[in-house]
């Protein structure tokens, strides 16, 4: 029996915060030994807003390194960069065409990006969560480790997989049922770490796009700006840390990053803080937290001594992607009557 098979990606816009982290990439470590993962650094995706490029191959190289650099293994996953395998924008294009408009500007994200933007929206932008689904598609992923902003493009993905091509395309089998084309995938949410909120509002999530880089710990900062940085964060009048109280976002936040940053879980964290003071929780917290990312920073650094390393991870990776999307895009072709010519 071969492995379930697991796909997942970031987006190479500037550095990857706590979110990336424990939403995402910490469980894709895990997935490594029972699962087929591959990996990739969604630079497409990445110009969907303006972007700078002088910086978009660097932070490319960059993000495929932090996915070393978090314990993902070159040996036991495929990590290749989105743009490299050319399967991905044409299978967003054939589901394009199949994809009605109405879901897409449903998106939650698609609103919240739109707004920021006014009247720089590009195609590219209503469009990703399309791109998004051809990633996954592609690879007959069964399941897809994301943070809970995620969700939503998930359940499109997989309602374009099933209503779209499968219900519309797929060969009739013996039961009169049409068969499937493409895998319909799960998604793959954690309990704890699926959103990590911002360190200035208890009730936005850390993002990459927050003009205010306060509001987020990137997996590169010294270890004195993340000290910097909780201590400047937003907190509270009440005394001692407790989870679940809504009036208390931040208490929530905070300690939920420290159960799992100091490796003590969710229990045996809010115990030792309950009745602290944010005078004394805030040092515990810098130094869990510059703790739990020096292994990463370290690893990181030494990665980045050696300039063709990653690259030739990257090469390899996407060797073996473009192989298993591409014998993926010609089912879908076939599927949809395109002309074959025989070699
Ligand atoms: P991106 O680059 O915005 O985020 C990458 C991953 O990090 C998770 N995440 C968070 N988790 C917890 N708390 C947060 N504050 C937080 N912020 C971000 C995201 O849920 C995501 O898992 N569309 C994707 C990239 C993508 C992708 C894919 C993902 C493209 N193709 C195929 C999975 C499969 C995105 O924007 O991620």
């Amino acid at each position: 029996m071969s492995k379930p098979r697991v796909l997942s990606g970031v987006q190479p816009t500037g550095a990857l915060h706590l979110g990336n982290w424990l939403g995402a990439i910490r469980n894709w470590v895990e997935l490594q030994d029972s699962h087929d993962t591959f990996f990739c650094v969604v630079d497409l995706h990445a110009i969907t807003v303006p972007h700078d490029p002088a910086r978009l191959a660097e932070d490319t190289l960059s993000t495929a390194a932090l996915y070393l650099a978090c314990g993902i293994d070159p040996a036991r996953s495929t990590v290749f960069v989105q743009s490299q395998v050319s399967a991905h924008s044409e299978l967003a294009w054939l589901l394009n065409c199949v994809t009605p408009l109405n879901w897409l500007e449903r998106m939650i994200q698609f609103k919240e990006k739109a707004i920021k933007q006014g009247d720089q929206v590009s195609m590219g932008l209503l469009d990703y969560p399309v791109l998004m689904a051809a990633d996954i598609l592609l690879y007959d992923a069964d399941r897809v480790p994301v943070g809970e902003d995620q969700k939503q493009h998930l359940e499109l993905a997989r309602d374009i997989a099933q209503q779209r091509i499968n219900a519309r395309f797929g060969p009739k089998g013996a039961d009169g049922e049409p068969e499937a084309i493409l895998k319909v995938p799960e998604p793959l949410i954690l309990k704890e770490g699926a959103r990590v909120m911002s360190l200035t509002d208890g009730s936005s999530k850390m993002s990459k796009s927050d003009p205010n880089e306060g509001s987020r710990i990137t997996l590169l900062d010294p270890p004195e700006l993340i000290t910097k940085k909780i201590k400047r964060a937003k907190t509270d009048p009440t005394m001692g840390l407790e989870f679940g109280n809504p009036e208390r976002p931040e208490a929530d936040n905070l300690l939920g990053l420290y159960a799992i940053l100091s490796g003590r879980g969710r229990e045996a964290a809010a115990s030792e803080c309950a009745a602290m003071g944010w005078g004394q929780f805030k040092p515990l917290l810098a130094e869990a937290t510059v703790e739990a990312l020096r292994p990463v920073q370290e690893r990181y650094r030494e990665l980045r001594q050696d300039p063709g390393a990653v690259e030739t991870v990257l090469r390899q990776g996407r060797l073996r992607a473009d192989q298993v999307a591409h014998a993926t895009l010609q089912r879908v072709r076939e599927a949809l009557g395109f002309l074959v010519i025989p070699a």
